[in-house]
């Protein structure tokens, strides 16, 4: 019988790729029967305790400068221990993963945007001290539209003249939403051992994770 879950779903985003890649994930959860809290993160009330009674995390932040952005890190930081102790996913969202799946780049030019993006998201790890779940990286979006003068031009000087966007009268939209259908779906299975022990036991016995954050696994 399929059971109704609890996802939290936290973005962190500047020129709304990432909130619009959460919606998405969030969309499909719920299509599914499950309940969604869609949160971003940078204006989360600070009597919210989002993550109480969730079955599973979903995190999403976009990278400027070479750096996710703060609020997240900060957010990760602070529910470190509950965040581990459930089924979780964080999705990296960039312009470079762009260029790492870009089928007209070489593949030395997509061997150093991946190398890039790797190193970026272990920054994050790093920064976080996170136990990585399911970790991924999504391409992002070029935003004209949104963009003042100065980021039209990191953007443009980030991009380079290889990838020079064609038409700067449109946004452009890289993300792969298949991919990111399929991430909601590999998180929505992971609850599935661990919900059925939610309540009555200390570890999942089928994934052996601890279920109460701090316990010790006894194996
Ligand atoms: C000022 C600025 C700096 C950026 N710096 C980076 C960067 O260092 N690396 C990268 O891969 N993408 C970079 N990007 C691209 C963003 O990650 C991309 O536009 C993404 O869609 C932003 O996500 P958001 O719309 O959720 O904020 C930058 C974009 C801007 C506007």
């Amino acid at each position: 019988m399929k059971t109704t879950k609890r996802f939290f779903i936290g973005y962190a985003t500047r020129q709304g790729q990432t909130a619009a890649i959460a919606s998405h994930v969030a969309l499909r959860l719920r299509a599914r029967g499950h309940f969604v809290l869609l949160q971003d993160i940078a204006s989360a009330p600070s009597w919210l305790d989002p993550l109480h009674g969730c079955d599973a995390v979903f995190l999403a932040a976009s990278i400027h400068k070479r750096r996710h952005e703060p609020e997240m890190v900060e957010f990760v930081r602070q529910n470190l221990e509950i965040i581990a102790a459930w089924p979780s996913a964080f999705i990296s969202v960039s312009l470079t993963q762009m260029m790492a799946e870009r089928q007209s780049a070489t593949a030395d030019e997509r061997a150093i945007a991946h190398r890039d993006v790797q190193a970026m998201t272990d920054q994050f790890i790093h920064d976080t001290g996170r136990h990585p779940g399911i970790v991924r990286a999504a391409a992002a979006a070029v935003a004209h539209s949104r963009y003042s003068i100065a980021e039209h031009w990191a953007v443009t000087r980030l991009l380079g003249e290889r990838e020079r966007i064609s038409d700067p009268s449109r946004d452009h939209v890289y993300t792969s939403w298949p991919s990111m259908d399929a991430l909601a779906d590999d998180l929505e299975a992971r609850t599935s051992c661990c919900a059925a022990a939610r309540r009555v036991r200390a570890f999942c016995p089928t994934c052996f994770r601890a279920r109460i954050p701090g316990a010790i696994a006894p194996f």
